[in-house]
């Protein structure tokens, strides 16, 4: 509307009415999102942590044993002709040049270092085992404790049988749901509210698998704790195996993440924050019969900002039944 309209007396124009409505729906509860973003500290603290202790012997081996050449993986350094240093990745037979991120790498001061990781992807970042090893196994303690908490929360609310663990019809659209994520497509409306198949498997697999497993492959190199659990050690194939085995799930733990962290980026990264922070999360389309009061329009809504009455405005909590994960 244009200023001699307004001089003229002319009413602003009523906007057309918004074709989809959206609801927020309360959908996590407030300990699981506590212990979502513990776990997430926890973890990242972990991972870099243990990337220093790494650094003190960068070479993994499979058995009992860690004699030279027999190495499935190595991060060292070699000079070359001129005297400078070059960073060296082994896999197996197979030798890559990483220098400036494996192998060697710039020092706080700058200069070039022989260090397996670099000191960016390190806690602390100098070279110091003792001061990575408290890091390590304080949040070691925090991830297991969490992890209980979340198990037991999860079993005695039901939120894992009713939430996580896959149905027979879930288990019919899995080809479906491989399409539609292979095609960055996100279910909307009601549908949206409740994990697929995909993030269930996802799910529990990093909770039982990745977790579980972690965590045991830890105590396993615990000289304290390999001979109370000797017959674990035993079948992974040695206290190497299961130096080997915590490596590789703590990077498989890392691309979790990132597939993790890319799907909430595609799908909406306000409201998944949203959700996994205050709880609210929005759906995009009414069902039959809603209320109207729990219409809103479409838009990002800002709970930290509340705005005077408005289509957009935040409503209250859904009724029981759409809280799928209370
Ligand atoms: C550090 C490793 C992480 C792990 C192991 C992890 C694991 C999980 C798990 C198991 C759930 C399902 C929770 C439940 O309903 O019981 C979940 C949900 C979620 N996570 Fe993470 N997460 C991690 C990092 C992150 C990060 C960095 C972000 C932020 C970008 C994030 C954002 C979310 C969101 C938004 C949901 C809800 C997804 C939905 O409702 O569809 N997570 N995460």
């Amino acid at each position: 509307m244009s200023a001699q309209d307004l001089d003229a007396g002319v009413p602003p124009a009523i906007p057309e009415p918004v074709a989809e409505s959206r609801r927020l729906v309360y959908r996590h509860p407030l300990p699981i999102r506590v212990m979502h973003w513990i776990n997430v500290v926890a973890l990242t603290l972990m991972l870099f942590s243990g990337l220093q202790i790494f650094n003190a012997h960068p070479s993994l081996y499979w058995g009992n044993r860690s004699d030279a050449g027999t190495e499935l993986l190595t991060l060292g350094a070699r000079q070359d002709a001129t005297g400078k240093l070059v960073g060296i990745t082994r896999v197996g037979r197979h030798e890559f040049t990483t220098t400036g991120v494996l192998g060697v790498s710039n020092g706080s001061d700058g200069s070039p270092q022989v260090r397996g990781f670099p000191s960016w992807l390190t806690v602390p970042g100098p070279q110091w085992l003792s001061m990575g090893r408290r890091w390590h196994f304080f949040f070691a303690w925090v991830f297991v404790l969490n992890g209980l908490c979340y198990v037991g929360y999860a079993l005695a609310t039901r939120h894992l049988q009713r939430d996580l663990w896959p149905t027979g019809s879930d288990w019919r659209g899995i080809g479906r749901s491989i399409i539609e994520h292979l095609r960055f497509k996100h279910p909307h409306g009601d549908e949206a509210l409740r994990y697929n198949i995909l993030q269930r498997l996802a799910y529990l697999v990093v909770i039982f698998v990745f977790g579980v497993g972690i965590v045991l492959m830890g105590l396993a190199m615990s000289p304290r704790m390999d001979a109370v659990l000797s017959p674990m050690v035993e079948a992974v194939g040695g206290r190497q195996s299961a130096r080997t085995i915590h490596f590789i799930i703590a990077w498989a733990f890392v691309a979790f993440v990132l597939i993790h962290v890319f799907e909430v980026l595609i799908s909406g990264v306000f409201n998944q924050l949203r959700g996994m922070i205050t709880g609210y999360y929005a759906i995009d389309a009414a069902p039959a019969g809603a209320p109207p009061a729990e219409a809103v329009s479409p838009g990002p809504v800002d709970p930290a900002e509340p705005a005077p009455p408005s289509p957009d405005d935040p409503v209250e909590p859904a009724p029981p039944e759409e809280r799928p994960h209370d």
